[in-house]
């Protein structure tokens, strides 16, 4: 692996990313140093903690507002969007939703899908892994802000040919990563949590064998809590170049 840095912005956006976890976890039952298997998928960590990820992530958005306003200049007026790593729908997909969009959510951690359901009666939210996902359908625009960083390198590689399968020709994709290839530890509840990336120059070719060109590219965005943020756009014509059918 690469270079280690500190954390990659994750968490709710009036304080940066790792303030707000160091806060939270300050706050929580769960203490320091649980020690729980640290090859245990991400995902089961915040169902163990959904609660607590629920009072973090705020409806409105805030530092990620920009972003988001950009990507949906970009749509049709009630496109469909995938939401990839929805957590429990706050703020980002009650934004879209609001916006007049249509809205499907996935996520993995089953307590936080549960939640959207109940409060966002009006999105199509399913319990699915991000990393082997088909819902037989495709979209005019991916968001997946701050979840691809919790896969490892391996899982994130196996993401792309699924946002190809799942994107119209034209379609938009807004996503997050790590500014450069290595991993980082965060922390949430009290317990250890990973963050992984790619390089940049790996994200341009995974996305390019998609169909996707990067139009919008900022590292460790200062204006949004130091996120490192991408968008791509599909070409207007066929298939992937990973053969999966569109
Ligand atoms: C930092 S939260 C971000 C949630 C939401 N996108 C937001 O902006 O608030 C990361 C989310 O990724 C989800 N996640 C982690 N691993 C996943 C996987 N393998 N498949 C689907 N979701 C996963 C977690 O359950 C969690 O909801």
């Amino acid at each position: 692996m690469g270079e280690r840095y500190a954390c990659f912005g994750v968490g709710p956006p009036a304080v940066s990313g790792c303030e707000r976890q160091r806060r939270a976890a300050a706050g929580s039952q769960a203490k320091q140093n649980v020690s729980m298997d640290p090859t245990a998928p991400v995902w089961e960590l915040y169902e163990r903690h959904a609660e607590l990820w629920r009072r973090n992530r705020l409806p409105g958005l805030t530092l990620e507002r920009d972003w988001i306003e950009r990507f949906c200049s970009q749509l049709p007026l009630g496109a469909p969007i995938l939401d990839v790593g929805c957590g429990h729908g706050q703020p980002i997909a009650a934004q879209l939703l609001r916006d007049g969009f249509g809205l499907w959510g996935i996520d993995r951690a089953p307590s936080l899908i549960n939640t959207a359901r109940t409060t966002l009666p009006g999105g199509h939210f399913e319990v699915f892994d991000m990393t082997s996902f088909d819902l037989g359908r495709t979209f005019a625009g991916i968001v997946m802000w701050h979840s691809l960083f919790h896969l490892t390198a391996v899982e994130q590689r196996r993401v792309f040919p699924l946002l190809g399968a799942h994107a119209e020709p034209g379609a938009v994709l807004l996503f997050t990563t790590g500014p450069t290839a290595g991993s980082a530890s965060g922390e949430f509840g009290g317990e250890v949590l990973a963050h992984h990336s790619l390089g940049h120059d790996e994200y341009v070719d995974l996305l390019a064998v998609e169909g996707f060109t990067v139009v919008d590219y900022r590292e460790s965005d200062p204006d949004c809590g130091n996120a490192t943020v991408w968008m791509a756009e599909r070409a207007n014509a066929g298939v992937g170049r990973s053969g999966v059918d569109v």
